[in-house]
């Protein structure tokens, strides 16, 4: 499963890709205003910075608007990902985009009906929102099941890119399931090392350690 990292700080972004951590990066309108910059400006940083797709959100509601929108954000650098809203202007937007051989994210995925429409429209990443779904109870990992049979059973390229990501449970959910890609923030990235006997062996390895009065250097 590949990771793309969930912010438009390029600090963090920077520190995951220096571990080999990010095949990529997605932003949306409220990482842009998170991160206090020009959406042009760190979009750019991002793509010099990272080899994989890095996905600008378009913020127009009609296709022709999309489609100018997504033309200038795919300027920035070969590896701009145009992220499309998933509406029926969105697709539009999308089946143009694609035909044009940009990588396109369709974003805001809450069924698998609308995930079938993305691939049809020949979306590269479609991107359904698990802690959303969550959030209102219902199953956020149960859609992205349904996207992986749907996908499956008809040989779809479209990559399910598993969003919304709140826990590291989702991450190791989502792999099992075969998830093509992960989205989340550096945080949840950070928590996939921590276990807690890890540090408890650590703590009485580091004991017995001090007890050899040995050093290694
Ligand atoms: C995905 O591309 C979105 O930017 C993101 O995963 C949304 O996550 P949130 O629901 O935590 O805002």
């Amino acid at each position: 499963m590949k990771f793309f990292v969930d912010t438009a700080e390029i600090d963090a972004i920077a520190e995951l890709n220096d571990l080999g951590m990010v095949d990529g990066v997605t932003t949306n309108p409220s990482l842009i205003l998170k991160s206090g910059r020009d959406i042009l400006e760190v979009t750019k940083e991002i793509c010099d910075l990272v080899d994989g797709p890095v996905s600008a959100e378009v913020v127009a509601m009609e296709a022709d608007a999309m489609i100018a929108e997504g033309r200038k954000l795919a300027e920035i650098a070969e590896n701009i990902t145009v992220k499309l809203p998933l509406t029926w202007d969105g697709l539009k937007a999308c089946k143009v985009l694609s035909g044009e051989g940009k990588m396109v994210n369709v974003t805001l995925c809450f069924s698998a009906n609308q995930a079938l429409l993305a691939a049809k429209a020949g979306a590269t990443f479609i991107s359904p929102f698990i802690g959303r779904l969550d959030d209102i109870h219902l199953d956020g990992l149960e859609l992205i099941q349904d996207i992986r049979t749907i996908y499956d059973n008809y040989g779809f390229d479209t990559q399910i890119l598993a969003a919304s990501i709140r826990s590291v449970n989702h991450v190791q959910d989502c792999a099992l399931i075969g998830a093509d890609v992960m989205t989340a923030p550096p945080e949840v990235i950070k928590k996939l090392a921590n276990h807690m006997l890890t540090d408890k062996g650590l703590d009485q390895f580091m004991k017995d350690w001090a007890k050899t009065g040995q050093n290694i250097l």
